[in-house]
Protein backbone atom coordinates (compact mmCIF):
# COMPACT_ATOMS: atom_id res chain seq x y z
CA UNK A 1 0.00 0.00 0.00
CA UNK A 2 1.30 3.36 -0.64
CA UNK A 3 2.00 5.29 2.16
CA UNK A 4 0.71 9.10 2.29
CA UNK A 5 3.33 12.02 2.54
CA UNK A 6 3.82 13.18 5.63
CA UNK A 7 4.20 17.07 6.60
CA UNK A 8 4.59 19.02 9.41
CA UNK A 9 1.77 21.97 9.42
CA UNK A 10 1.55 25.29 11.51
CA UNK A 11 -1.64 24.45 14.14
CA UNK A 12 -0.96 27.73 16.24
CA UNK A 13 1.02 30.68 16.14
CA UNK A 14 1.71 33.16 19.26
CA UNK A 15 3.88 36.41 20.45
CA UNK A 16 4.80 38.73 22.93
CA UNK A 17 6.10 42.08 23.21
CA UNK A 18 8.11 43.58 26.38
CA UNK A 19 5.47 46.71 27.89
CA UNK A 20 8.24 49.07 27.40
CA UNK A 21 7.43 50.64 24.17
CA UNK A 22 9.72 52.98 23.21
CA UNK A 23 9.41 55.92 20.48
CA UNK A 24 12.26 57.20 17.87
CA UNK A 25 11.41 60.71 19.91
CA UNK A 26 12.04 59.08 23.00
CA UNK A 27 15.22 56.98 22.23
CA UNK A 28 16.79 60.38 21.21
CA UNK A 29 16.10 61.99 24.12
CA UNK A 30 17.62 59.42 25.94
CA UNK A 31 20.58 59.47 23.01
CA UNK A 32 21.01 63.00 23.48
CA UNK A 33 21.59 62.77 27.58
CA UNK A 34 24.47 60.73 26.61
CA UNK A 35 25.90 63.11 23.70
CA UNK A 36 24.59 60.89 21.06
CA UNK A 37 22.96 62.23 18.27
CA UNK A 38 19.81 60.95 16.40
CA UNK A 39 16.38 61.79 15.36
CA UNK A 40 13.09 60.36 14.70
CA UNK A 41 13.47 61.79 10.90
CA UNK A 42 16.71 60.09 10.41
CA UNK A 43 15.46 56.53 11.80
CA UNK A 44 11.71 56.36 10.02
CA UNK A 45 13.36 57.19 6.58
CA UNK A 46 16.03 54.82 6.80
CA UNK A 47 14.73 52.01 8.63
CA UNK A 48 10.62 52.76 8.38
CA UNK A 49 11.39 52.27 12.26
CA UNK A 50 8.97 54.23 14.41
CA UNK A 51 9.44 52.22 18.08
CA UNK A 52 10.51 49.08 19.71
CA UNK A 53 9.96 47.46 23.03
CA UNK A 54 12.71 46.84 25.31
CA UNK A 55 12.70 43.90 27.97
CA UNK A 56 13.19 45.21 31.42
CA UNK A 57 16.22 44.23 33.32
CA UNK A 58 15.33 41.57 34.79
CA UNK A 59 13.50 39.67 32.22
CA UNK A 60 15.54 37.40 29.76
CA UNK A 61 15.24 35.54 26.61
CA UNK A 62 13.07 32.70 28.06
CA UNK A 63 10.86 34.48 30.08
CA UNK A 64 10.00 36.50 26.32
CA UNK A 65 9.80 32.78 24.93
CA UNK A 66 7.79 31.47 28.13
CA UNK A 67 5.12 34.32 27.07
CA UNK A 68 5.01 33.47 22.90
CA UNK A 69 4.77 30.09 23.63
CA UNK A 70 1.95 29.91 25.61
CA UNK A 71 -0.31 31.81 23.33
CA UNK A 72 0.98 29.77 21.03
CA UNK A 73 0.01 26.45 22.56
CA UNK A 74 -3.56 27.91 23.62
CA UNK A 75 -4.30 28.64 20.09
CA UNK A 76 -2.95 25.25 18.54
CA UNK A 77 -5.35 23.50 21.92
CA UNK A 78 -2.68 21.12 22.38
CA UNK A 79 -1.67 19.45 25.39
CA UNK A 80 2.03 20.84 26.05
CA UNK A 81 2.91 17.35 27.00
CA UNK A 82 2.50 16.02 23.71
CA UNK A 83 5.26 18.66 22.73
CA UNK A 84 8.05 16.17 22.07
CA UNK A 85 10.62 19.20 20.25
CA UNK A 86 11.79 22.29 21.10
CA UNK A 87 13.74 25.10 19.31
CA UNK A 88 14.57 28.45 20.26
CA UNK A 89 16.23 30.45 17.24
CA UNK A 90 17.74 32.85 19.52
CA UNK A 91 21.44 34.86 19.60
CA UNK A 92 20.41 36.06 22.54
CA UNK A 93 20.42 33.56 25.36
CA UNK A 94 19.65 33.21 28.64
CA UNK A 95 23.24 31.48 29.60
CA UNK A 96 26.14 29.83 27.52
CA UNK A 97 24.79 26.80 28.69
CA UNK A 98 21.99 25.18 29.28
CA UNK A 99 20.11 26.20 26.35
CA UNK A 100 17.22 28.50 26.07
CA UNK A 101 14.78 25.79 24.84
CA UNK A 102 15.88 23.57 27.88
CA UNK A 103 14.97 26.24 30.56
CA UNK A 104 12.00 26.60 28.09
CA UNK A 105 10.77 23.63 28.61
CA UNK A 106 10.73 23.78 32.05
CA UNK A 107 9.17 26.77 32.28
CA UNK A 108 6.35 25.29 30.52
CA UNK A 109 6.35 22.42 32.92
CA UNK A 110 6.97 19.99 30.10
CA UNK A 111 8.34 16.39 31.42
CA UNK A 112 7.83 14.46 28.86
CA UNK A 113 12.06 14.30 27.75
CA UNK A 114 11.63 15.37 24.41
CA UNK A 115 14.18 17.04 22.55
CA UNK A 116 15.06 20.32 22.93
CA UNK A 117 18.23 23.08 21.88
CA UNK A 118 18.97 26.02 20.28
CA UNK A 119 19.22 27.41 16.90
CA UNK A 120 22.00 30.08 16.39
CA UNK A 121 21.60 31.50 12.71
CA UNK A 122 21.09 35.48 13.89
CA UNK A 123 18.31 36.83 12.23
CA UNK A 124 17.79 33.62 9.86
CA UNK A 125 17.68 31.68 13.05
CA UNK A 126 13.97 31.11 13.06
CA UNK A 127 14.40 30.01 9.32
CA UNK A 128 16.66 27.48 10.13
CA UNK A 129 14.61 26.36 13.37
CA UNK A 130 11.56 25.91 10.84
CA UNK A 131 13.73 23.91 8.40
CA UNK A 132 15.31 21.72 11.11
CA UNK A 133 11.80 20.83 12.95
CA UNK A 134 10.16 20.33 9.68
CA UNK A 135 12.62 17.34 9.10
CA UNK A 136 12.50 16.30 11.77
CA UNK A 137 8.78 15.89 12.31
CA UNK A 138 8.55 14.50 8.39
CA UNK A 139 11.32 11.77 8.99
CA UNK A 140 9.30 10.33 11.83
CA UNK A 141 11.67 11.34 14.28
CA UNK A 142 9.52 14.00 16.14
CA UNK A 143 6.19 14.84 16.32
CA UNK A 144 4.84 18.04 17.80
CA UNK A 145 7.18 20.55 17.52
CA UNK A 146 7.36 23.92 19.14
CA UNK A 147 9.26 26.67 17.51
CA UNK A 148 10.70 29.97 18.84
CA UNK A 149 12.22 32.95 17.80
CA UNK A 150 13.26 35.15 21.13
CA UNK A 151 15.69 37.88 21.52
CA UNK A 152 17.15 40.48 24.17
CA UNK A 153 18.76 42.00 21.52
CA UNK A 154 18.60 45.26 23.58
CA UNK A 155 21.23 43.72 25.98
CA UNK A 156 24.39 43.74 23.12
CA UNK A 157 23.54 47.00 21.86
CA UNK A 158 25.86 49.60 22.91
CA UNK A 159 24.15 53.02 23.18
CA UNK A 160 26.97 54.73 22.06
CA UNK A 161 26.70 53.82 18.84
CA UNK A 162 23.63 55.11 16.77
CA UNK A 163 24.50 53.19 13.99
CA UNK A 164 23.33 49.88 15.76
CA UNK A 165 21.14 50.90 18.80
CA UNK A 166 18.76 52.82 17.09
CA UNK A 167 18.00 49.72 15.19
CA UNK A 168 16.81 46.56 17.31
CA UNK A 169 13.98 45.79 19.64
CA UNK A 170 13.64 43.04 21.83
CA UNK A 171 10.88 40.32 21.65
CA UNK A 172 9.46 36.81 20.69
CA UNK A 173 7.35 34.76 18.55
CA UNK A 174 6.38 31.22 18.06
CA UNK A 175 4.65 28.68 15.95
CA UNK A 176 3.05 24.65 17.25
CA UNK A 177 4.10 22.44 14.02
CA UNK A 178 2.89 19.03 14.18
CA UNK A 179 2.78 15.95 11.53
CA UNK A 180 -0.46 15.77 9.14
CA UNK A 181 -1.06 14.22 6.02
CA UNK A 182 -2.55 17.62 5.00
CA UNK A 183 0.73 20.18 3.50
CA UNK A 184 2.24 22.36 5.77
CA UNK A 185 5.54 23.32 4.97
CA UNK A 186 6.19 23.02 2.02
CA UNK A 187 10.14 23.61 1.24
CA UNK A 188 13.24 25.12 2.94
CA UNK A 189 16.16 26.61 1.46
CA UNK A 190 19.35 27.26 3.85
CA UNK A 191 22.71 28.60 3.48
CA UNK A 192 25.75 30.46 4.99
CA UNK A 193 28.81 32.40 4.24
CA UNK A 194 31.35 32.58 6.86
CA UNK A 195 33.19 34.55 5.23
CA UNK A 196 31.05 37.41 5.39
CA UNK A 197 31.45 36.78 9.31
CA UNK A 198 32.76 40.32 10.00
CA UNK A 199 29.96 42.26 8.80
CA UNK A 200 27.32 41.65 11.63
CA UNK A 201 28.81 40.22 14.88
CA UNK A 202 29.29 40.20 18.60
CA UNK A 203 32.72 39.36 18.65
CA UNK A 204 33.14 38.45 22.76
CA UNK A 205 33.41 34.95 24.92
CA UNK A 206 34.02 34.44 28.12
CA UNK A 207 36.95 33.09 29.10
CA UNK A 208 38.62 32.49 32.71
CA UNK A 209 34.96 34.13 33.68
CA UNK A 210 34.92 37.81 32.13
CA UNK A 211 34.10 38.67 28.99
CA UNK A 212 37.10 38.35 26.10
CA UNK A 213 36.44 40.49 23.14
CA UNK A 214 33.71 42.64 22.29
CA UNK A 215 30.37 41.61 23.58
CA UNK A 216 28.52 44.19 21.82
CA UNK A 217 26.85 43.99 18.14
CA UNK A 218 29.21 45.38 15.26
CA UNK A 219 27.27 45.99 11.72
CA UNK A 220 28.91 47.15 8.63
CA UNK A 221 25.26 48.38 7.87
CA UNK A 222 25.95 48.99 4.28
CA UNK A 223 27.72 45.41 3.37
CA UNK A 224 24.72 43.91 4.91
CA UNK A 225 22.47 45.69 3.61
CA UNK A 226 24.05 45.12 -0.10
CA UNK A 227 24.10 41.27 0.25
CA UNK A 228 20.77 41.30 1.87
CA UNK A 229 18.74 42.07 -0.86
CA UNK A 230 20.72 39.88 -3.07
CA UNK A 231 20.13 36.54 -1.28
CA UNK A 232 16.55 37.86 -0.27
CA UNK A 233 15.81 37.36 -3.88
CA UNK A 234 17.97 34.39 -4.40
CA UNK A 235 16.53 32.52 -1.78
CA UNK A 236 13.09 32.90 -2.20
CA UNK A 237 12.73 31.75 -5.35
CA UNK A 238 14.34 28.93 -4.44
CA UNK A 239 12.23 27.80 -1.88
CA UNK A 240 9.25 28.87 -4.29
CA UNK A 241 11.00 27.10 -7.19
CA UNK A 242 11.50 23.18 -4.48
CA UNK A 243 7.45 24.13 -3.72
CA UNK A 244 6.96 24.26 -7.29
CA UNK A 245 5.24 27.45 -6.67
CA UNK A 246 5.39 31.13 -8.38
CA UNK A 247 5.86 33.78 -6.70
CA UNK A 248 1.83 35.01 -7.88
CA UNK A 249 0.73 32.01 -6.06
CA UNK A 250 2.35 33.57 -2.89
CA UNK A 251 -0.24 34.92 -0.35
CA UNK A 252 1.94 36.64 2.18
CA UNK A 253 5.59 37.68 2.57
CA UNK A 254 7.26 37.85 5.90
CA UNK A 255 10.69 38.80 5.29
CA UNK A 256 12.83 39.15 8.16
CA UNK A 257 11.82 42.66 9.73
CA UNK A 258 14.96 44.80 9.56
CA UNK A 259 14.36 47.45 7.20
CA UNK A 260 11.02 48.90 4.94
CA UNK A 261 14.07 49.30 1.94
CA UNK A 262 15.26 45.76 1.64
CA UNK A 263 12.19 44.82 2.31
CA UNK A 264 10.13 46.72 -0.03
CA UNK A 265 12.98 45.89 -2.40
CA UNK A 266 12.50 42.24 -2.05
CA UNK A 267 8.91 42.30 -2.66
CA UNK A 268 8.94 44.33 -5.95
CA UNK A 269 12.17 42.17 -7.31
CA UNK A 270 9.64 39.52 -6.82
CA UNK A 271 6.77 41.18 -8.68
CA UNK A 272 4.67 41.08 -5.49
CA UNK A 273 2.49 44.11 -4.65
CA UNK A 274 3.06 45.14 -1.51
CA UNK A 275 -0.22 44.82 0.28
CA UNK A 276 0.76 41.16 0.14
CA UNK A 277 4.11 41.45 2.48
CA UNK A 278 3.47 41.64 6.05
CA UNK A 279 5.03 45.21 8.11
CA UNK A 280 5.93 45.29 11.22
CA UNK A 281 9.35 46.49 11.24
CA UNK A 282 7.47 49.58 12.06
CA UNK A 283 6.43 48.43 15.93
CA UNK A 284 8.97 46.02 16.40
CA UNK A 285 12.26 47.57 14.88
CA UNK A 286 14.63 44.71 14.50
CA UNK A 287 14.07 41.77 16.49
CA UNK A 288 16.20 39.10 14.90
CA UNK A 289 14.84 35.55 14.94
CA UNK A 290 11.77 37.10 16.65
CA UNK A 291 11.05 39.12 13.84
CA UNK A 292 9.34 36.61 11.09
CA UNK A 293 7.20 34.76 13.84
CA UNK A 294 6.10 37.78 15.52
CA UNK A 295 4.74 39.10 12.24
CA UNK A 296 3.22 35.78 11.39
CA UNK A 297 1.51 36.05 14.46
CA UNK A 298 0.15 39.48 13.91
CA UNK A 299 -1.18 38.29 10.40
CA UNK A 300 -2.87 35.56 12.35
CA UNK A 301 -4.71 37.20 14.75
CA UNK A 302 -5.55 40.07 12.50
CA UNK A 303 -7.15 37.64 10.36
CA UNK A 304 -4.57 38.53 7.13
CA UNK A 305 -3.35 35.09 6.97
CA UNK A 306 -6.29 32.54 6.20
CA UNK A 307 -6.11 28.73 6.34
CA UNK A 308 -4.99 27.20 2.87
CA UNK A 309 -3.01 30.15 2.02
CA UNK A 310 0.71 30.05 0.92
CA UNK A 311 2.80 31.82 3.40
CA UNK A 312 6.34 32.41 2.35
CA UNK A 313 8.85 33.40 5.09
CA UNK A 314 12.51 34.45 4.83
CA UNK A 315 15.80 35.38 6.92
CA UNK A 316 18.93 37.15 6.85
CA UNK A 317 21.86 37.65 8.87
CA UNK A 318 24.63 37.51 10.78
CA UNK A 319 26.57 34.27 9.85
CA UNK A 320 26.46 35.43 7.27
CA UNK A 321 22.93 33.42 6.95
CA UNK A 322 19.83 33.48 4.97
CA UNK A 323 17.04 31.15 4.85
CA UNK A 324 13.36 31.00 3.62
CA UNK A 325 10.31 28.40 4.30
CA UNK A 326 7.34 28.25 1.84
CA UNK A 327 3.91 27.34 4.46
CA UNK A 328 0.84 25.98 3.20
CA UNK A 329 -1.28 27.47 6.22
O1 LIG B 1 19.15 41.98 10.98
C1 LIG B 1 20.17 41.58 10.12
C2 LIG B 1 20.09 42.30 8.87
N1 LIG B 1 20.40 43.70 9.06
C3 LIG B 1 20.06 44.55 8.13
O2 LIG B 1 19.44 44.15 7.17
C4 LIG B 1 20.54 45.97 8.23
C5 LIG B 1 21.06 46.42 6.88
N2 LIG B 1 21.51 47.80 6.84
C6 LIG B 1 20.67 48.84 6.97
O3 LIG B 1 19.50 48.67 7.23
C7 LIG B 1 21.21 50.23 6.73
O4 LIG B 1 22.50 50.16 6.18
C8 LIG B 1 21.26 51.11 8.02
C9 LIG B 1 19.84 51.45 8.46
C10 LIG B 1 21.97 50.38 9.13
C11 LIG B 1 21.98 52.42 7.74
O5 LIG B 1 21.34 53.10 6.66
P1 LIG B 1 22.22 53.71 5.48
O6 LIG B 1 21.30 54.36 4.57
O7 LIG B 1 23.06 52.58 4.94
O8 LIG B 1 23.09 54.80 6.23
P2 LIG B 1 24.67 54.94 6.31
O9 LIG B 1 25.24 53.86 7.15
O10 LIG B 1 25.18 55.12 4.93
O11 LIG B 1 24.82 56.31 7.09
C12 LIG B 1 24.43 57.55 6.48
C13 LIG B 1 24.73 58.68 7.43
C14 LIG B 1 26.14 58.66 8.01
O12 LIG B 1 26.59 60.00 8.12
P3 LIG B 1 27.57 60.62 7.02
O13 LIG B 1 28.80 59.77 7.05
O14 LIG B 1 26.84 60.55 5.74
O15 LIG B 1 27.77 62.02 7.52
C15 LIG B 1 25.95 58.09 9.40
O16 LIG B 1 26.93 58.52 10.29
O17 LIG B 1 23.85 58.60 8.56
C16 LIG B 1 24.62 58.68 9.77
N3 LIG B 1 23.91 57.91 10.80
C17 LIG B 1 22.97 58.43 11.61
N4 LIG B 1 22.46 59.66 11.70
C18 LIG B 1 21.49 59.85 12.62
C19 LIG B 1 24.08 56.59 11.09
N5 LIG B 1 23.23 56.24 12.09
C20 LIG B 1 22.54 57.36 12.43
C21 LIG B 1 21.52 57.62 13.37
N6 LIG B 1 21.03 58.89 13.44
N7 LIG B 1 21.02 56.69 14.18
Amino acid sequence: MAQSTLYSRVIGTGSYLPPDRVTNQELAERLAAKGVETSDEWIVARTGIHARHFAAPDVTTSDLALAASQRAIAAADVDPQSIDLIIVATSTPDFVFPSTACLLQNKLGIRNHGAAFDVQAVCSGFAYAVSVADSLIRSGQNRTALVVGAETFSRILDFNDRTTCVLFGDGAGAIVLQASSEPGVLSSALHADGSYAHILCTPGNVNGGVIAGNAFLHMDGQAVFKLAVNVLEKVAIEALDKAQLTADQVDWLIPHQANIRIMQGTCRKLGLPAERMVVTVGEHGNTSAASIPLAFDVAVRDGRIKRGQNVLIEGVGGGFTWGASVIRF
